[in-house]
């Protein structure tokens, strides 16, 4: 059967030399569309930049030399001939003209597979895909009624008994593969004997992965304390209220400052009582200073000034300042409890005889 000669996807002559990759794409589309494939011929003329044998230098195809049939068509009588030999299920989707693909033909590969019926030759597969019949074929015709029995279900003859081959067993010797390795696979490739090829793991990427590291764990390490932190009461830890200073005897007559910066207290020691002036200035708050040269206390926020025992004599101060409770323990010493006091209000009576407020001597 003589073969049409088509342009296919290609110029009309007069046309640039074509490089081999628009050449091989138009193979591909011809192989794909079923048209003839171009020739030896066709190509080097095609690279060459001139007309092709069968084609016109005026742009229209040259009417094909019956005289000198392509090569191909051997090739399609053998499929012709082969198609007799086809299947009838094959015969009647060539006849009705279906176009196959490969996953297609997969499919039906399958389907046979699972009825037990015969498989599709390969003479098959390429008539369905649209393909044409390898020239190598056509020799092989006169083979087709032996292959016809094959696709009946008669037992398969033994095969022959395939060489052994030694079983894979690892030297030890690690092979080496180039490349990035996936993240991960480092172990499943040690265990498999597999080892990786890369830079040398210097001193100095231990130490710089050491760092890293060391910056990750100081970081964790310091959010955590700071997670923890979080559930932990924040206390306001304040001084005792309540204390002993020692025994009467321990202070002499006048005004004692020791405990002034422990417990913001003055003992104060007349001939007939012991008290404890509460350090704090009744104007706003201050801590006065003792003058003993001036024998009073003096506020140095706003100039208040208190007698050697607390009463305000000068200044903003309102009244005098308070007195902490005191008592003697069973020990002898002198308890204090800055947290009941006693105060004069001005223009009120005065709680500084009360029991607690000073200690008989
Ligand atoms: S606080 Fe002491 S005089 Fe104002």
């Amino acid at each position: 059967m003589a073969e049409e000669k088509t342009l296919g996807r290609l110029p009309k002559w007069p046309r640039q030399a074509l490089n081999n990759s628009v050449i091989a794409a138009e193979q591909a589309y011809r192989k794909r569309s079923g048209l003839p494939l171009l020739t030896d011929a066709d190509v080097e003329a095609l690279r060459a930049g001139v007309p092709m044998p069968w084609e016109g230098g005026d742009g229209s195809l040259a009417a094909p030399t019956p005289a000198a049939p392509s090569p191909a068509a051997p090739a399609t009588a053998a499929t012709d001939a082969n198609q007799d030999s086809f299947g009838p299920d094959v015969q009647k989707w060539l006849a009705a003209g279906k176009k196959w693909s490969k996953s297609a033909i997969a499919a039906e590969q399958a389907r046979r597979k699972r009825n037990s019926l015969p498989a599709l030759t390969d003479a098959e597969i390429t008539a369905l895909l649209g393909e044409p019949a390898a020239p190598a074929a056509a020799p092989a015709t006169p083979a087709a009624p032996t292959a016809a029995p094959a696709r009946t279900l008669a037992p398969a003859a033994p095969k022959p008994a395939l060489p052994s081959v030694p079983p894979l067993t690892r030297t030890g010797t690690a092979t080496k593969y180039v490349g990035t390795p996936a993240v991960g696979t480092s172990k499943a490739a040690a265990a498999g004997g597999l080892a990786t090829v890369g830079p040398d793991d210097t001193t100095v990427d231990q130490r710089r992965r050491r760092l890293v590291w060391s910056g990750v764990g100081a970081f964790l390490g310091a959010w955590f304390l700071a997670f923890f932190r979080f559930f932990l009461p924040r206390t306001l830890f304040e001084p005792a209220t309540k204390f002993k200073i020692g025994y009467p005897s321990d202070f002499a007559l006048g005004v004692d400052t020791k405990f002034q910066q422990k417990y913001r207290i003055w003992v104060d020691r007349t001939p007939d009582r012991l008290f404890v002036v509460y350090a704090r200035c009744t104007h706003l708050g201050c801590t006065p200073d003792w003058k003993p040269a001036e024998n009073k206390f003096k506020c140095p926020c706003h100039g208040s000034g208190y007698d050697s025992e607390g009463v305000n004599f000068e200044g903003p101060a309102p009244r005098p300042m308070d007195r902490a409770y005191i008592e003697k323990a069973a020990d002898g010493q002198i308890q204090v409890d800055v947290s009941r006091l006693y105060s004069w209000p001005k223009g009120q009576p005065s709680h500084f005889d009360d029991p607690g407020a000073f200690l008989p001597v």
